[in-house]
């Protein structure tokens, strides 16, 4: 079982670059299965989810060869159209093949994901969606059963923003008899990725990035080629691993409008935060003041930055009240944060933050899902002594090489094979 271990204390001072977007990469693999054909998509992050899809869509029938952060993805006509628990069961979101092959082929058996550490991670706003379009959808025996001999355009209205919702319900609409209109669409900026390669295919997709999204149907698309956009969570992540050793960090080959939430937040605790087009500076503060925050939907404080954002209210001066309103369990970082030392009061989705500089504690620890992990992490660089992460896989999923890159900026950390 490999871990990390980080020895705290020192100053991180440089640039680092960002990769592509894991939940972009995600749902435009899934989309190539709509159109057969040589895909190319740039940009692809080096990741296990990565893996883990290009798994699944090499079961499905597909061919997939990388070249560096190129990924050529070939797509045959599917005579397969199952997504196995084996494989779903390692990747939640393997759920968005569902869509795409319900959308071409009319029939789809896709496992149900089951929840994850942050949550039950139910999908019944994507089953309802698929049947207002039509779709007749069974569950048995662990399995959705989607079927329909053609899907016609319709309103959803989606009662929550869900991100993988939308995308799947993008995915499915491409096909349909006539216009489909999706209300209370999520905004996140991969949803507006997907979109953008789906249109770059063929697809009349509008409204990406705004609650209303309409889809007009079309014959078929074809395979073409994209660039993902940069990852926004590994930039923030970065940005606050720097704020949190009193360092000037520049997160370079990232869209700083991207992460507008969280650079105010940063401000309002009192970080001079600099932009300029792809690059996003945060400059030496040695105190800096707990401020609140509620993680929402986008363009809110992104729920996927909570954890990594926690450590840093355990560096300020004062209380902080973190109110995580998307996921119901997403504070498993908590206890391992209270082993290092730090003051934290969990609730049901309210974690209550007492500020104390320099008073974590290195100690080992256990990551227990991909933002914990990396939450962990940043703990390491400000306890004092060593710490341990134990189950370093869940990093790994989401952050391609993140010790290397706290290390380019001057980072003690190192990677245990053991
Ligand atoms: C996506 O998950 C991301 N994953 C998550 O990132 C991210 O935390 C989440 O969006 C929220 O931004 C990918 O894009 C691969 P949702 P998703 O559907 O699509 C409830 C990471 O760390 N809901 O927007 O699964 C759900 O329980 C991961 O990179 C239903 O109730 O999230 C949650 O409370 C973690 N029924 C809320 O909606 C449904 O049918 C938002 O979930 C669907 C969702």
């Amino acid at each position: 079982m490999e871990s990390v271990v980080v020895r705290g204390g020192k100053v991180l001072e440089g640039e680092v670059s960002v990769s592509g977007a894991k939940n972009s990469a995600l749902p435009v693999l899934f989309s190539t299965l709509l159109a057969e054909g040589t895909h190319t998509l740039h940009n692809v992050p080096r990741l296990k989810d990565v893996e883990s899809t290009c798994q699944l869509l090499e079961l499905l029938g597909c061919k997939t060869q990388r070249e560096g952060t190129t990924l050529t993805i070939q797509v045959p006509t599917l005579s397969n159209f199952e997504a196995h628990y084996d494989v779903v069961r390692k990747m939640r979101a393997s759920i968005l093949c569902l869509g795409p092959i319900l959308a071409k082929y009319g029939q789809a058996q896709v496992s149900l994901p089951g929840g994850c550490a942050i949550g039950t991670r139910p999908i019944n706003l994507h089953l309802e969606a698929l049947k207002t379009l039509g779709a007749e959808i069974t569950v048995e025996k662990g399995y959705v059963h989607a079927s329909a001999k053609k899907l016609r355009g319709d309103t959803v209205l989606f009662e929550t923003a869900t991100v993988g919702g939308t995308e799947n319900i993008l995915m499915a609409a491409v096909f349909a008899e006539g216009k489909t209109i999706i209300e209370n669409a999520a905004k996140e900026p991969e949803v507006v990725d997907l979109a953008n390669y789906l249109n770059k295919m063929g697809a009349q997709i509008k409204g990406a990035g705004s609650s209303i999204i309409t889809v007009e149907g079309v014959e078929s698309l074809h395979p073409s080629e994209h660039t993902i956009i940069p990852d926004r969570i590994e930039a923030g992540t970065l940005l606050i691993a720097g704020a949190l050793t009193g360092g000037k960090v520049k997160v370079t080959d990232c869209i700083p409008e991207h992460l507008d939430a969280l650079i105010s937040k940063m401000r309002e605790s009192g970080f001079q935060i600099s932009t300029e087009e792809s690059s996003i500076t945060v400059h030496p503060c040695t105190v800096w003041k707990g401020v609140d925050i509620t993680t929402t939907p986008h363009p809110g404080f992104a729920t996927d930055l909570q954890a990594q954002f926690m450590v840093l209210m355990t560096q300020a001066k004062g209380t902080s009240v973190i109110t995580e309103s998307i996921f119901e369990n997403r504070f498993m970082h908590v206890q391992e944060l209270s082993r290092l030392g730090a003051d934290i009061t969990p609730k049901t989705r309210v974690a209550v933050v007492r500020g104390r500089k320099g008073g974590l504690e290195g100690a080992p620890v256990m990551a227990t899902d991909l933002r914990a992990s990396a939450s962990l992490v940043l703990a390491g660089l400000v306890a004092h002594g060593a710490t341990k992460v134990n189950r370093i896989y869940h990093l790994d999923r989401g952050y391609e090489n993140l010790e290397a890159k706290l290390r380019s900026l001057g980072a003690d950390v190192e990677r245990l094979h053991q």
